[in-house]
């Protein structure tokens, strides 16, 4: 199947998921709600759904099996862009074309809707309607905590705000790099994996391989899109990464070594897939994408 369908399919059906539980909870907050609502499922590609979706189904598991991990990942995701977002981080007003969740509401609220769709994450995961087995749910629950805390996607964060304004050795960089969007890229593909009982260790080594390579490609691919994309077709503004003298790809390489770089980390991806027996073809299509999208 061709990627870009196969993407469709999934945003579609991932965003229908998180619309309608949304809606059901309890108008306590109605504030809230509505943050945490416009911060979700306004725009955005869908990624690391795809990859729970590609990654499950190559092991065999329905697209209903996949639903709860899909939208838990998500919401990660998003609370980490709300927070990204905010003035105490990298201040931007745009995200998926429309205002920042602080800007459209309040810093307060962007703050709460963050931490509320981090929990609602670890809700998803728990319900009792996912179909999941215990072992799969322990195990989700683990890769999603790790991945999004200290030792990954927040620990990048961390190193991401200390590496301002400084020249960084290349090494600093790929940590970084590797903890900020690549732990969360390596969560979607192994939790996609552990939602099935019979996936073996060595698959779960592979795919991890294969998601740490694409996750770096991917977020080398996030800085060159700030230099070459246009505000209109990224959603964010151009250029935020250069006035804020962040540490980037094309800063410390150049934008020419850092565009080869991205592309050799996808292909190194590729490479890895070989090693596994199932159907790898959307996730070969997907470290493509990475390094050719203008979005
Ligand atoms: C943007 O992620 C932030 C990074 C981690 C690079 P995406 O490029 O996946 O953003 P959306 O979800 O499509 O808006
Ligand atoms: C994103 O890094 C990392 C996380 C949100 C965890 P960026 O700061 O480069 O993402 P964008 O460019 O704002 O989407
Ligand atoms: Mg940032
Ligand atoms: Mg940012
Ligand atoms: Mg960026």
């Amino acid at each position: 199947m061709e990627l870009k369908e196969f993407a469709v399919g999934v945003a579609t059906r991932i965003n229908a998921f998180m619309q309608s539980y949304i809606e059901k909870l309890d108008d306590a907050a109605p504030n809230l709600k509505e943050a945490m609502s416009y911060g979700l499922l306004l725009g955005g590609k869908r990624a690391r759904p795809l990859l729970v979706y590609a990654t499950g189904m190559a092991f065999d598991q329905s697209q209903d099996r996949l639903d709860y991990a899909a939208a838990a990942i998500e919401c990660v995701h998003a609370y980490s862009l709300i927070h990204d977002d905010m003035p105490e981080m990298d201040n931007d007003k745009l995200r998926r074309g429309h205002e920042t969740v602080h800007v459209k509401f309040s810093q307060t609220l962007a703050l709460l809707a963050g931490d509320a769709l981090q929990t609602l994450a670890f809700e998803f995961l728990s319900d009792k309607n996912s179909g999941l087995s215990d072992k799969s749910v322990a195990a989700l629950t683990r890769i999603l905590a790790t991945k999004a805390g200290y030792t990954g996607m927040c620990g990048g964060q961390a190193i991401d705000l200390d590496s301002e304004g400084k020249h960084i050795p290349l090494e600093k960089l790929r940590v970084l790099h590797s903890k900020k969007t690549g732990a969360l890229i390596r969560a979607a593909v192994l939790m996609g994996a552990y939602c099935s009982d019979n996936v073996t260790e060595d698959d779960i080594a592979t795919l991890d391989e294969y998601a740490k390579w694409t996750g770096l490609a991917f977020q080398v691919w996030d800085d060159v899109l700030d230099v070459i994309g246009d505000t209109e077709v990224i959603g964010k503004t151009k250029g935020a990464d250069i006035s804020l003298d962040k540490s980037t790809y094309p800063s410390l390489m150049g934008l020419e070594k850092a565009k080869a770089y991205a592309n050799e980390c996808a292909q190194k991806a590729i490479e890895v897939l070989a090693k596994l027996s199932v159907d790898t073809s959307l996730l070969e299509q997907f470290a493509l994408f990475t390094v050719n999208r203008d979005h």
